[in-house]
C-alpha cells in the first residue's frame, strides 16, 4: 500500500489519509471483510501523531464510509459497501473540483469558532439581535394579513416592495429611479454575484479596493477575473490611481464601497465621487456602488451617493437592509439602467424563482412604517455609542500598541498593529481568551491589521472583548 504523503501540501495530512483510504476502498483495496489498520499502528507506520489518524478516521466515519466497532477494530462500512460491491464517489475530489471556490480557511474557521463557542464576538459584520427593530417587526406581522399571493411572485422582486424602494431611495439617498430599475436580492452580497456572473466573463480585469470586504470574496476568483487593487487611506481611494490601473489593465469594472467603508470606515468626499464618475464616464467603465452603510452617519448628515450623481447612467447600485433593519431579512436591492436590471432578474429567476414573499411584505411594510425613521435615528445614536466606547476601551488597552482611524458611520473599526506579529498565533490566542475579530490579512494585502465590528457586542461586552484582545496581544510575538 503506498502512503504517498505530501507534508508540504496545504491539504491538512489528516485529508490525505483520510483520501488515500477512500480511494482503498473504492478500488478494493480495503474489503469490507477485512479490518482497517488500527490507529496506533497506522500512526507508527505513517510516521504521524495518532491524532492524526483520529482525525481522518473521524472524518471517513462521518462520510459513513467506516464503522468503528468496539472490540473488533475499524472496518469499511458495510451499509455502503455490502454484496454487490458498488463503487462509491469519492466526494472530496467532487469537493476540491467545483469551479464556484470555497471561502478562505481562516474565513471558515472564523464562522466554526462563532458557531460552536461562546466568544465576544468583534467579528461578524452585522447588528447585535437587541438592536433589531423586534417590537415594530413584531406589530407589523401581527396586524398584517398574511394571505396574499403566495405563487411566484415577480421576477424582479414583489412591485409594492420595489415602489417603497423607489420613494425610500430618494428620501433617504436622493436617488431618482423607478420600480422597473430595481431588482430585489437576497442582500447585497447575491447582487454582487449576480453582477459578476452575468456582466463579467473570464479574463475581464476588475478593480476592487485593498482592504475592501470585496478583498475577501472568492466570487470573483469563481468567475475567472482579474482583479487590482485600488489602495484604501484614511482618506479613501485616490482617484488617479484608477485612472494609472485602467490605463495598464483596461479595467471592465469598479467596485467601490464608498460610504463607510468595510473595513476602513472612510468615507469618500463628493469631490473624489465626481472625480471617479468622470473617469468613468470618460472611458466607459461601469461602477458598482455597494452600499449598505450610508444611513449610519452619526453626524446625522446625509451622504452622498455616487449614484445621485451620476447623470449618465454609469453606476449600479447596491444596498440592503442587513446593516440597517437586520440582517436575517436578507432583503437587498441593485438598481440600475432597465436592461441590466432585466438580465440580472433572468438569471435570479433560474436561481430561485424569485424572492420569499414573506420577508418582502414584512420590509415593505417596515420602510413604509412611521417606525423607519425612528428605528434609524436610535440605531445611529447607539451605534456611535458603542463606536465610542471600542474607540476608548482601544485607547485604555493598547495605547501605544494600535492606530487607527475613528470611523464617522458604518459598523467597522480598522486596526493597524504597530509591530510584526503573527497573525495566526494572535487569532489563536485571542480565542482562546474568548474572543474573536477578522484578521487583517483576510480583507487586504496590508500586514499587521485586524477588523473589529462594534455592532455585534454592546458597550461592556466590547470593552471586556478588547481587554482580552490586548491579552491575547501582548502574549503573542
Ligand atoms: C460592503 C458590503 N457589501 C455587501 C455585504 C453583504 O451584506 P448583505 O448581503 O447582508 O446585504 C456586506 C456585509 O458585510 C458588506 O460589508
Amino acid at each position: 500500500m503506498e502512503w504517498n504523503l505530501d507534508r508540504k501540501s496545504k491539504k491538512p495530512i489528516y485529508r490525505q489519509i483520510a483520501e488515500i483510504i477512500e480511494n482503498g476502498i473504492a478500488d478494493g483495496t480495503f474489503p469490507p471483510d477485512k479490518p482497517l489498520p488500527s490507529e496506533r499502528y497506522l500512526a507508527k507506520e505513517l510516521n504521524v501523531n495518532r491524532s492524526t489518524i483520529v482525525s481522518a478516521y473521524d472524518e471517513l466515519e462521518s462520510n459513513g464510509l467506516i464503522q468503528r466497532n468496539r472490540g473488533s477494530g475499524t472496518t469499511v462500512s458495510k451499509d455502503i459497501w455490502g454484496i454487490t460491491k458498488k463503487r462509491i464517489p469519492s466526494w472530496n475530489r467532487y469537493i476540491e473540483a467545483g469551479s464556484f471556490l470555497p471561502n478562505l480557511p481562516v474565513t471558515q474557521r472564523l464562522r466554526k469558532e462563532m458557531e460552536e463557542q461562546k466568544l465576544i464576538n468583534l467579528a461578524s459584520g452585522e447588528l447585535s439581535e437587541d438592536l433589531f427593530p423586534m417590537m415594530s417587526l413584531r406589530e407589523i406581522t401581527s396586524t398584517r394579513s398574511f394571505i396574499g399571493r403566495l405563487g411566484y411572485d415577480h421576477p424582479q422582486g414583489n412591485s409594492i416592495l420595489r415602489k417603497t424602494i423607489t420613494r425610500h431611495v430618494e428620501n433617504f439617498r436622493n436617488i431618482d429611479t423607478n420600480p422597473s430599475s430595481i431588482l430585489i436580492t437576497s442582500g447585497a452580497q447575491q447582487a454582487l454575484h449576480l453582477v459578476v456572473q452575468c456582466l463579467l466573463k473570464p479574463g475581464d480585469s476588475v478593480v476592487i479596493e485593498d482592504p475592501s470586504y470585496h478583498y475577501n470574496l472568492p466570487i470573483f476568483k469563481s468567475a475567472g477575473l482579474k482583479t487590482y487593487f485600488l489602495p484604501v487611506n484614511q482618506n479613501g481611494v485616490d482617484p488617479n490611481e484608477l485612472l494609472e490601473l485602467h490605463k495598464k489593465h483596461r479595467i471592465r469594472m469598479i467596485f467601490l464601497n464608498p460610504a463607510f467603508q468595510n473595513p476602513t470606515g472612510t468615507l469618500l468626499k463628493e469631490s473624489q465621487l465626481k472625480t471617479i464618475l468622470e473617469i468613468s464616464s470618460e472611458h466607459g467603465i461601469p461602477v458598482v456602488e455597494d452600499d449598505p452603510y450610508s444611513l449610519t452617519s452619526f453626524k446625522g448628515e446625509a451622504i452622498p451617493t455616487l449614484k445621485s450623481l451620476d447623470v449618465h447612467g454609469n453606476v449600479l447600485y447596491i444596498s440592503s437592509l442587513s446593516k440597517v433593519v437586520a440582517s436575517g431579512l436578507r432583503i437587498g436591492w441593485i438598481i440600475g439602467p432597465k436592461s441590466v436590471i432585466e438580465r440580472l432578474s433572468d438569471a435570479k429567476q433560474q436561481i430561485d424563482f424569485g424572492h420569499a414573499s414573506f420577508t418582502q411584505w414584512i420590509a415593505n411594510d417596515f420602510i413604509e412604517s412611521e417606525f423607519f425613521n425612528n428605528h434609524i435615528k436610535e440605531l445611529v445614536k447607539e451605534l456611535e455609542k458603542r463606536r465610542n466606547q471600542i474607540v476608548t476601551s482601544l485607547k485604555y488597552f493598547l495605547n501605544d500598541q494600535v492606530e487607527f482611524a475613528i470611523p464617522e458611520g458604518g459598523i467597522h473599526i480598522w486596526c493597524r498593529i504597530k509591530r510584526d506579529v503573527d497573525e495566526m498565533k494572535l487569532l489563536e490566542n485571542s480565542i482562546k481568551k474568548g474572543v474573536i475579530y477578522v484578521p487583517g490579512s483576510t480583507m487586504g494585502s496590508r500586514k499587521s491589521y485586524v477588523r473589529f465590528t462594534f455592532a455585534r457586542e454592546n458597550e461592556e461586552t466590547i470593552h471586556n472583548g478588547i481587554k482580552r484582545f490586548a491579552e491575547a496581544l501582548n502574549s503573542t510575538r
